[in-house]
């Protein structure tokens, strides 16, 4: 396949998906089963990245914002929104979540991923209808290192023994 031979296509509630596995079950029942309900009932859009043929990545996106309760403590919150002027020092700010995002087995090791987070910023930074200063993933703990990579930060120090940490990533430096 090369490289760009792919779609990104919005799911509808009576779209036929075409073959995922990701090797996450988790990940791979929330496309077959959830993501349709979730999209009904307005709670989040999916994604999908295809070929003619397969499903490569999904990802899923909702409205979010960022708040001083989020962190844990005041300083922390300060180094996050360190950019932003004095003047507008707010309790939170509006964020876009990435709640799930997930490549295809087939297709990891691609940098597929990567290529899917920069798309998501840069549609969020200069095509956005609404104010949206941060992004944010539920990423899993064992995948830290990769959002670290991608730019994201952790809200509160890591901690092995939850399954997945929220992360945050500034968008205006990125304009
Ligand atoms: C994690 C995932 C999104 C990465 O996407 P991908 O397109 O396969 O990314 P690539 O493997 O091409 O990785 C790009 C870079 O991230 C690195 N990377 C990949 N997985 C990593 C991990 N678990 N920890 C640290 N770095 C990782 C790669 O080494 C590569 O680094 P490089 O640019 O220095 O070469 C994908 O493998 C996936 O969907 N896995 C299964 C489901 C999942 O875990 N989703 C994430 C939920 S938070």
């Amino acid at each position: 396949m090369d490289r760009n031979d792919f779609v990104i296509n919005r799911l509808t509630i009576d779209y036929q998906l075409k073959p995922f596995d990701c090797g996450d079950p988790d990940l791979n029942e929330f496309l077959h089963n959830d993501a349709r309900f979730y999209l009904r009932e307005h709670l989040a859009v999916t994604y999908l990245v295809e070929t003619e043929t397969d499903t490569i990545a999904y990802f899923s996106v909702q409205n979010d914002k960022i708040s001083l309760d989020d962190f844990p403590s005041n300083n922390q919150f300060n180094k996050a929104r360190k950019s932003i002027p004095r003047a507008k020092m707010h309790k939170s700010y509006p964020a876009v979540k990435v709640g799930r995002l997930a490549v295809s087995e087939k297709f990891q090791g691609l940098r597929f991923g990567p290529r899917i987070l920069d798309y998501l910023k840069l549609l969020f930074v200069h095509n956005n209808r609404t104010g949206c200063r941060f992004m944010l993933v539920d990423a899993y703990t064992t995948k830290i290192r990769f959002y670290e990579d991608q730019q994201f930060c952790l809200l509160k120090p890591k901690n092995d023994q939850e399954k997945t940490q929220l992360m945050y990533c500034d968008l205006k430096p990125l304009q």
